[in-house]
């Protein structure tokens, strides 16, 4: 396999086996009995919940590095929360609130969210560097394609379908996979544990504007197929 179908194949593998492998909405019955508020210690809880995915110690698996002081500067906390609770509609990221469909208290799911950033942040490395904005309106496709030349042919392929240095990122299936927030989170903080770059090493001797993030982002969108079921702009 060609290595985008095997993301594409771990990517839907995750989802689909999600139910009887993988920690997930439909175990709730199961998991409200065996997870306890008392062992509800981050480390448990993130093995539990969302090793299978996010990868052992939160480093290299199908979904994005969250072990990752990058990410965890730029992500807002309510939005961790948020993410976690509700999941992400239309993707792979479950919904864990016993609410939502879920398995998790609330008391659980402030576990995660602090611990994940007392484990993983690193606040004094990520001082005084001002991250790009979590969140922006798509840009310019047109811009965006020349961002993109300028800023991710040289290792993804002069058009988006793969090179010497990373797969395609204009796949249909992957792009129907991930949300456009994805898209713009692994633009701004690269995914380090498998060599993609956050926005200040794209470019040889400058970071990435706020602007061209939008922009190149929005290009991208182009280039999904419509998802039945899905809202646009997600
Ligand atoms: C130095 C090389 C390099 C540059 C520059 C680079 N990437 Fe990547 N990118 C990677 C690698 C390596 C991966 C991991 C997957 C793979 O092997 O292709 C990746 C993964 C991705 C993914 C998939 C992430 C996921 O987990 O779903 C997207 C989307 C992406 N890159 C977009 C971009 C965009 C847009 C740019 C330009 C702004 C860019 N990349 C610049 C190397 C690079
Ligand atoms: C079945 C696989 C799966 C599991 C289990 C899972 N995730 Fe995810 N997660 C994903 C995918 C896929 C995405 C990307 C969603 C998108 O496209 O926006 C994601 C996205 C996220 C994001 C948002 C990244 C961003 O763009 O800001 C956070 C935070 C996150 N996951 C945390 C967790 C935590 C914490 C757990 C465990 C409680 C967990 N996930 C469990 C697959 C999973």
């Amino acid at each position: 396999m060609r290595p985008a179908a095997v993301v594409v194949a771990i990517l839907f593998g995750v989802s689909l086996a999600g139910c009887d492998r993988l920690p997930g909405r439909a175990r709730a019955r199961e998991q409200r009995e065996t997870v306890s508020p008392q062992v509800a210690t981050f480390h448990a809880l993130y093995k539990q919940q969302c090793a299978g995915c996010h990868g052992r110690d939160g480093r290299l698996g199908a979904a994005r590095p969250l072990n990752d002081a990058v990410y965890l500067g730029l992500v807002p906390a309510p939005r961790l929360r948020q993410v976690i609770a509700e999941g992400v509609p239309g993707t792979a990221q479950p919904a864990f609130a016993i609410g939502a469909g879920g398995t998790l208290t609330d008391e659980q799911i402030d576990a995660l969210v602090q611990g994940l950033l007392a484990a993983w942040a690193r606040p004094a490395a990520m001082q005084g560097v001002s991250i790009p904005p979590y969140t922006a309106k798509l840009g310019n496709p047109e811009r965006g394609s020349e961002v993109y030349a300028a800023a991710c042919a040289g290792c993804h392929g002069a058009d988006g379908r793969g090179g010497p240095k990373a797969r395609s990122v204009v796949d249909a299936s992957y792009l129907a996979l991930v949300s456009d927030q994805h898209l713009r989170t692994t633009v701004i903080a690269g995914r380090a544990d498998v060599g993609m770059p956050d926005w200040r090493g794209h470019i040889a001797g400058r970071a990435l504007a706020p602007q061209e993030i939008s922009d190149v982002v929005a290009w991208l969108v182009t280039k999904r197929k419509p998802v039945p079921g899905r809202a646009g702009g997600v």
